[in-house]
C-alpha cells in the first residue's frame, strides 16, 4: 500500500528575539510568571513587512534541501496558516509563485489554528495515498504577533512567528506498523468552543481582521483532555503502544500541557521534545518547528515513531502517527 514518507524537514525563525523582560516593559508581566506558568522564555517576531509567505518560503527551501528536491519536483503545496499574507489569494499560492513553481499543480490553505499543521498533514497524506499526487510540501507557517492584542497580557506573552516545513514523497509500505511515513491519524473539531479561543474580526464579520480572544484557563483544561484522548486513539489506530514511540513531538502551546498530556499517556518526559521555552507558542507552525529541532539536535532518527499532537481554536484537535 502507499505510505505517505517524509522525506525532509525545514524550518525558520525571524531574527528579532522577544524576551519575557522585554514583554514586562510592555504589559504587566513578570519573566517569573511567564516562565512558571508556560515554560516560555522567549519567542521570535517577524520584522516589519516580513509575511507569512516569506517565512515560509525560508522553511520550505531547506525543507528541499534537506530532501535532496527541488521547487519543481514538488506537485502539490499546502500552507496551515492563520495568519495569512492576505485574505486571498492563499498564502500557498504565493509561496508557489516565490518558489518560482510553474508547472500549475494545486496550492491551497488550511485553517484550523494550531491543529492546522495536523490537519495539513491528513489532506496530504490522503492525496498522496489515492495517488493524485507523488511530492507533498507541507508548511505551517504563522506571523501570529500581528493578530495580538499588545495590551492583553493574558494572550501577547504566550505566541511568537516562525515557519516549519515538511517534504512528504508516496512510498510503497507494506500496511504493517513497520512502514516508513504516516500511519494513522484522527483529526477533530467542536464548534461548540468557539468562544473560548477566537479572533475578534475577519472578512465576513467585521472590516478588520481582528486581534485574539482566549479564556486561557478553560483552554487549558479541554485540551489536556482532549489531547490525552486523541492520542490514544491514534496509538490504537496503529496498533502501537505508548513505549513503541521515540519521541512525542506536540503542539507547543504551555509546558503544561505537555507535561501533563505525556503523564496521562504514560510517556517520561525526556520522550517529550520541547521547544516552547525559546519558540513560544507558534500556531501552525509549532509541530513543524519542533519536528526539524528533534531531528536536527540528533533527538531523532531514521525508523523511529513519532507521536504529533496539537489542539486550538474551534476546538480543532488531532495527532498523527509517523515513522520517520
Ligand atoms: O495553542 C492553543 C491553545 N492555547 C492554549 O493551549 C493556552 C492554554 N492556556 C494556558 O496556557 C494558561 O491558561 C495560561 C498560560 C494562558 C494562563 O495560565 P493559568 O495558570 O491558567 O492562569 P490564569 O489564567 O488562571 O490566571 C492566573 C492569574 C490571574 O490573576 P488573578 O485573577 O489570580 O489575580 C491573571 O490575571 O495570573 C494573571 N495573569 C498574569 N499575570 C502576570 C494572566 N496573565 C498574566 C501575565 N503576567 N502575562
Amino acid at each position: 500500500m502507499l505510505r505517505s514518507a517524509i522525506i525532509g524537514t525545514g524550518a525558520y525563525l525571524p531574527e528579532k528575539v522577544l524576551t519575557n523582560d522585554d514583554l514586562a516593559e510592555i504589559v504587566d508581566t513578570s519573566d517569573e510568571w511567564i516562565r512558571t506558568r508556560t515554560g516560555i522564555r522567549q519567542r521570535h517576531i517577524a520584522a516589519d513587512g516580513e509575511l507569512t509567505s516569506d517565512l515560509a518560503v525560508h522553511a520550505a527551501r531547506n525543507a528541499l534541501a534537506d530532501a535532496g528536491l527541488g521547487p519543481a519536483d514538488i506537485d502539490m503545496i499546502l500552507v496551515a496558516t492563520t495568519t495569512p499574507d492576505r485574505t486571498f489569494p492563499a498564502t500557498a499560492a504565493t509561496v508557489q509563485e516565490k518558489l518560482g513553481i510553474t508547472h500549475g499543480g494545486p496550492a491551497f490553505d488550511v485553517q484550523a489554528v494550531c491543529s492546522g499543521f495536523l490537519y495539513g498533514l491528513a489532506t496530504a497524506d490522503a492525496f498522496i495515498r489515492s495517488g493524485q499526487v507523488r511530492t507533498v510540501l507541507l508548511i505551517g507557517a504563522e506571523t501570529f504577533s500581528r493578530i495580538l492584542d499588545w495590551q492583553d497580557r493574558g494572550t501577547c506573552v504566550l505566541f511568537g512567528d516562525g515557519a516549519g516545513a515538511v517534504i512528504m514523497r508516496a512510498e510503497e509500505g507494506r500496511g504493517d506498523l513497520s512502514d516508513r511515513g504516516v500511519l494513522a491519524t484522527r483529526l477533530h473539531a467542536d464548534g461548540r468552543y468557539a468562544d473560548l479561543l477566537y479572533v475578534d474580526g475577519g472578512p465576513s464579520a467585521g472590516e478588520s481582521c481582528g486581534k485574539v480572544r482566549m479564556k486561557g484557563r478553560e483552554v487549558f483544561r479541554h485540551a489536556v483532555v482532549k489531547l490525552a484522548e486523541v492520542t490514544r486513539e491514534v496509538l490504537d489506530d496503529a496498533g502501537a503502544r505508548p513505549e513503541d514511540i521515540a519521541l512525542m513531538v506536540p503542539h507547543q502551546a504551555n509546558i503544561r500541557i505537555l507535561e501533563a498530556t505525556a503523564k496521562k499517556l504514560g510517556l517520561p518526559p525526556e520522550k517529550v521534545h520541547v521547544t516552547v521555552d525559546r519558540h513560544g507558542n507558534t500556531s501552525a507552525a509549532s509541530v513543524p518547528l519542533a519536528l526539524d529541532d528533534a531531528r536536527r539536535s540528533g533527538r531523532l532518527h531514521p525508523g523511529d515513531l513519532v507521536l504529533l499532537e496539537a489542539m486550538g481554536g474551534g476546538f480543532t484537535w488531532g495527532a498523527s502517527l509517523v515513522r520517520l
